[in-house]
């Protein structure tokens, strides 16, 4: 699966290149690059924003050096084009799997007031919010959107790893315990060394059930 990120801070991305999407990378499944959409700008100091016109309200960054971009890295409009702004849909784990079905997934990061609501109307198919708070900028949602994204592309992590995870049918996961047996006088369940499988399932989706009823809303 191809990323392409349009940010003005190319320098925030090294997590990306780190730990298992790291080595995704260097194993091909991935490719993910960054482009500082101010390379495009025609301004002759190479600006990308500007005031905005509601009074009051900070800088706006401009149409054309996005526009521009995009139409350098993608003159067809073949990606699947996504805006990071908290002013959107919140990401779930149900458009999390349907994403990863996509061949190419480009995601500008805002900063500042927002972006001329006129290129994002015109340029992109959907725009995607991380959460009920606001960030200074579209960058770290932007790592969340391809991390989550990137774990279901084929080979980026073990498949038996996505079977039974949070979130899938609207649960959260059971806890998971290792050794030492007992830890400062607390004891892993017992029912995990019963060797009976059956009763450790019931264990399993009884404490699903329970971290899915203390965390969730409704
Ligand atoms: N940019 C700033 N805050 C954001 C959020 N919560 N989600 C996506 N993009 C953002």
């Amino acid at each position: 699966m191809r990323w392409t990120i349009l940010s003005l801070f190319p320098e925030m991305f090294v997590p990306l290149q780190t730990s298992i999407l790291g080595r995704a990378t260097k194993a091909g499944k991935l490719q993910i690059e960054v482009v500082n959409f101010r390379d495009y700008s025609t301004d002759k100091h190479h600006k990308v924003d500007d005031n905005s016109y509601s009074p009051g309200a900070g800088l706006v960054l401009s149409c054309q050096p996005i526009y521009d971009c995009l139409q350098a890295i993608d003159p067809e409009h073949k990606a699947h084009r996504i805006f990071m702004t908290p002013a959107a849909p919140i990401l779930n784990q149900k458009r999390v799997i349907e994403l990863a079905q996509y061949e190419h997934i480009i995601i500008l990061c805002g900063h500042y007031e927002g972006v001329d609501q006129r290129v994002i109307d015109t340029c992109f198919d959907e725009v995607v919010s991380i959460g009920e708070y606001v960030l200074t900028g579209g960058e770290i949602p932007a790592m969340v959107l391809v991390d989550s994204v990137s774990r279901y592309v084929d080979g980026v992590i073990n498949k038996a790893s996505l079977i039974s995870e949070s979130y899938l049918d609207g649960k959260l996961e059971h806890p998971q315990y290792t050794r030492p047996r007992v830890w400062q006088g607390i004891s892993v369940p017992e029912v995990l060394f019963s060797g009976n499988h059956a009763a450790i399932q019931k264990w399993k989706d009884e404490a699903s059930k329970a971290v899915t009823e203390k965390f969730t809303k409704n």
